[in-house]
């Protein structure tokens, strides 16, 4: 049966801003019985969520024991969180020789923020015999980002967490999403678009707003699609790229030095 958001309890990470901050919106505008937006920052957190007539709360998603207290919570003030989108995440470039701090750090924040979130929420969910998560992962988790290694790779390594739960726990009522967008309309691009200046007008030509991405999150959890792909280029790409990965990369290499 499709999932009917009206009786859903929602928890987004990373709801202060930019996606996560769009898909609070939305999923109080599709008329979930509760949203509650979480973010290291906050006050935003608290913006976002009242602004809808949810909740907010401050969580710094790389802290084990602080996502386990939070989650705690909202398990008892709620009863249970049925959707879980696991979206905060940073936007770390570099190459191999980027320090081990920031290497770490992204992965903290990217990757095992995903893990202590769902061992967290995963037994309620496996108990009532059904839940959601969308993990935000970006079209580097299935391609790779130019001039981001930490980021490429923990993206990737978002995908494969995502993978990995739908074939475990698809046939015991767990749902899986990763969104994999390319450029949105955020923040987080801002900056990114700031440090390349170059890339500048292709990058923005590509962005959609979050809103878009908010809308794509919504429709992907009705039709519980495993990728949700708001540029459809990207799974032209991710298709080239499985069917002849050597011509990928040769491709990607130009694309590179083209930027360079
Ligand atoms: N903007 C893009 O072009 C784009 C493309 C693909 C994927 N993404 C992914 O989408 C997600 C949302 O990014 P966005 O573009 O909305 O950026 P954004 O910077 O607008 O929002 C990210 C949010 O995550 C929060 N955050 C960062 N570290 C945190 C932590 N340790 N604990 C809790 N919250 C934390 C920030 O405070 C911020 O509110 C990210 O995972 C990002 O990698 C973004």
């Amino acid at each position: 049966m499709p999932l009917d958001i009206k009786e859903k309890v929602v928890v987004v990470t990373g709801g202060a801003s930019g996606i996560g901050e769009a898909m609070v919106r939305r999923f109080a505008a599709d008329g979930a019985a509760a949203v509650i937006a979480l973010d290291i920052d906050g006050a935003g957190a608290i913006a976002a969520g009242e602004a809808v007539g949810g909740v907010g709360m401050q969580l710094d998603v790389s802290n084990d024991d602080a996502t386990a207290a939070v989650m705690s919570q909202i398990e008892g003030d709620f009863g249970r969180i049925d959707i879980l989108c696991l979206n905060a995440g940073i936007a770390t470039g570099g190459s191999v020789d980027q320090t081990n701090e920031l290497w770490q750090k992204t992965w903290d924040v990217n990757v095992m923020s995903h893990v202590y979130a769902t061992r967290y929420v995963l037994p309620g969910m496996l108990n009532r015999g059904e839940g959601y998560i969308v993990h935000t992962a970006s079209a580097a988790g299935l391609l790779t980002n130019i001039g981001a290694a930490p980021y490429s790779v923990t993206k990737h390594a978002v995908v494969a967490l995502a993978e990995w739960l739908s074939v475990t726990y698809g046939d015991r009522g767990i749902r899986v999403s990763a969104l994999c967008p390319q450029f949105v309309d955020t923040p987080m691009l801002d900056a990114f678009a700031e440090d390349n200046a170059e890339m500048q007008s292709w990058v923005r030509s590509l962005a959609l707003s979050a809103d878009e991405v908010a809308a794509c999150v919504a429709e992907g959890i009705a039709l519980e699609t495993f990728l949700i792909l708001p540029h459809a280029q990207v799974a032209e790409y991710f298709s080239h790229k499985a069917s002849d990965y050597d011509s990928w990369l040769s491709g990607m290499r130009k694309l590179r030095a083209s930027m360079t």
